[in-house]
This record gives structure tokens, C-alpha cells and sequence, in this order.
């Protein structure tokens, strides 16, 4: 008799503590020009923000990459196999996974996210609605996770990547970020990796400057978030969403503009601010496709497929370890 499906998933608790949070903040706060990492971002609120960009009529990265893996999900299983752990780093909703669930059917699903209560909702409606499949919802920062809380012998590792969050990090560290994901998926394993390409300016300018203004609502989220869990005083008015593509380092970056002089209370903590001076918020790097099959290659991965949408905004690469 083959045993009973089992439909809670098992939630491993790695969150980064609120005083690796406040350690972030004052180190970016104290480094000039300031900045915070993007991660931080996501509390539950920005999750529901974030997830309120991804229905934006100007914010293309979702659409293009759900129209690709729409149309090969089977392509990818074929390639992918069946019956093996599959990660998934920075799983966010669970809209794109449920997209390659049913062909790609693995033993194990292991959403991997910063977002606590984000990924234990997304974690409980695909352990519901895929009972055949264990789901072991890990809340961390990837970037320090340096082993997965649980490998059943014998499963092959394979890893998905969606959402161009690659483009987060400075091309560097996405390269040893990848090289860590060819360790854990090992030689000849797979990863399958959302990468937004390289356009126009008016449209990656757009679509992190949204004319209903969700994207600045996301950005100064930040804000609320050190007023609630680190005791400081952001006048959320007297701070201003910026995004800008900078051509020159292929990157989209967010900044919160101070618009006066003034001084900021941070966990104990003071911080002036003159008049126009930003926090960086967040950088996405954008890529050529043959770019990035480069960056992955000096991680040790080779390029098996590419696919991109129909306007060729986006792109979705299966890389292989080599
Ligand atoms: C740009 S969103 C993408 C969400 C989803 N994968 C998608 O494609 O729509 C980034 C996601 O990664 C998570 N995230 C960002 N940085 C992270 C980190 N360092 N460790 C774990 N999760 C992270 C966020 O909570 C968020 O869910």
C-alpha cells in the first residue's frame, strides 16, 4: 500500500534576527552613499505590494516570464526529469512554480524566501493542492544559507530561479551566487533562471515607476518597515521614490530621496540626511543573453536552452553544470 499523501508542509524557520536587520540598516546607513539591500524590502506588506507590481500594466518581467514557462513546461520537465528536490530561491507567490508543477512533478518542492508569512501561505495552498509532493518551506536569506535543511538521500537536486532577482545582485556576487547553486545542484544538475533582458529606457523606466504609484509605495514600505521594527522616525513625506535605468552599468536603480535637510532616528541611533541625498534601495541588473550565458559559464554553468516572450523582452535560460 503506498503511504498516505501528506498535505502541511514542513516549514524550517532560518529568518535572519531583527538585530541582523538592524546591523544591516546601520552599516548601510553609516556607508556613503547609503543604501539597504533589497531584501529587506519584504515584510508581508511588501510581498502584498510586490505581488500588486506583478498585475502593473507597465510591469512587463511577469507576464513575459509566465507566457515562457506556460509554453514550456514540458520542454523543461523533459530536460529537468522527475522525481528529484527542486529549489526554488526567492519563491515570492506561488503563481510561477504552479506552472511546471504538474510536468515537473518532483519528490520535493523547497521554496526558499525571506517573507515569513508570504511563503508559509503560498507554502500551505501547494501542499494542498499537490499532496503527491513533500514541500519543506524554508524562510531565510539565501544568501547566507549555505545547506539545505533537508536532502532525502539519493535526490538529485535541481533549482529554479525566477523573477529576474538574479539582477538584484552586483554581477559579481551573482556570479559566486550562482557558482553556490552549481555546488548544491552538483555536476550535471540544473538550473532554470528568469533573466530580464536589456531595452529601451522608457520601458524599464516605466515599469519600476508606475504611474499609479505601487512601485514608490513598495520603496517607501521600507520606511514603515525601520518605524515599526527598529524604533525610527521616517517622515515618510519628506521622502521620495526615484528609479532610473543607469545606462552606463546596465542597471535599474531605486533610490528614496531625502527632499530637505534633516536627521533620522534609526535604533538608537542618528542620521543626517541633506537635502536631495538618497538611501539606494535596490539595483536590477539587466542582460544580454549571451551576457549572461557568460556570467553563468564563469559559474561553472553551460547554456542548454534559452527561451524568451514573444517581444523578446525577457528571458529564461536552463543551465547545466558542466
Ligand atoms: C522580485 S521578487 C520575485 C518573486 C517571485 N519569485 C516572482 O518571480 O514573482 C523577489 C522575491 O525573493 C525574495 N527575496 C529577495 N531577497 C531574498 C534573499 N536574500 N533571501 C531570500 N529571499 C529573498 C523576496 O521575498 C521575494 O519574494
Amino acid at each position: 500500500m503506498s503511504p498516505k499523501p501528506n498535505t502541511a508542509p514542513v516549514f524550517h524557520d532560518l529568518a535572519p534576527e531583527l538585530a541582523q536587520f538592524a546591523a544591516e540598516v546601520h552599516a548601510g546607513l553609516a556607508h556613503c552613499p547609503k543604501r539597504i539591500p533589497p531584501q529587506f524590502f519584504y515584510d508581508a506588506a511588501g510581498s502584498a505590494l510586490f505581488e500588486r507590481i506583478c498585475e502593473l500594466p507597465e510591469y512587463y518581467p511577469t507576464r513575459c516570464e509566465v507566457e515562457i514557462l506556460e509554453r514550456h513546461a514540458g520542454d523543461i520537465a523533459a530536460r529537468l526529469g522527475t522525481e528529484t528536490l527542486l529549489v526554488e530561491f526567492g519563491s515570492g507567490s506561488d503563481r510561477k512554480i504552479r506552472l511546471l508543477l504538474p510536468a515537473l512533478a518532483p519528490r520535493v518542492y523547497m521554496p526558499i524566501d525571506i517573507s515569513k508569512a508570504h511563503l508559509k501561505q503560498a507554502a500551505r495552498q501547494i501542499a494542498r493542492d499537490f499532496p503527491n509532493i513533500a514541500v519543506h518551506a524554508v524562510c531565510a536569506d539565501y544568501g547566507e544559507l549555505r545547506h539545505l535543511p533537508h536532502h532525502p538521500p539519493g535526490l538529485a537536486v535541481t533549482a529554479f530561479f525566477p523573477g529576474s532577482t538574479i539582477g538584484n545582485l552586483e554581477p559579481l556576487a551573482a556570479r559566486r551566487f550562482l557558482h553556490r547553486i552549481a555546488g548544491l545542484v552538483g555536476p550535471g544538475g540544473w538550473l532554470l533562471i528568469g533573466v530580464d533582458l536589456k531595452k529601451d529606457r522608457a520601458i524599464l523606466d516605466a515599469a519600476y515607476d508606475d504611474a499609479a504609484g505601487v512601485t514608490a509605495a513598495f520603496n517607501s514600505n521600507l520606511l514603515r518597515r525601520m518605524n515599526r521594527e527598529l524604533d525610527a522616525d521616517f517622515a515618510l513625506a519628506r521622502f521620495r521614490h526615484r528609479a532610473f535605468y543607469n545606462e552606463h552599468a546596465g542597471r535599474i536603480e531605486m533610490h528614496l530621496v531625502s527632499t530637505c535637510a534633516q536627521t533620522v532616528r534609526v535604533a538608537g541611533r542618528t542620521y543626517a540626511f541633506g537635502e536631495g541625498e538618497t538611501i539606494h534601495t535596490e539595483n536590477s541588473y539587466k542582460y544580454g543573453i549571451e551576457e549572461f550565458a557568460q556570467l553563468a559559464r564563469g559559474a561553472g554553468f553551460a547554456t542548454r536552452e534559452v527561451w524568451t516572450d514573444a517581444q523578446t523582452m525577457f528571458s529564461v535560460h536552463l543551465l547545466q553544470v558542466e
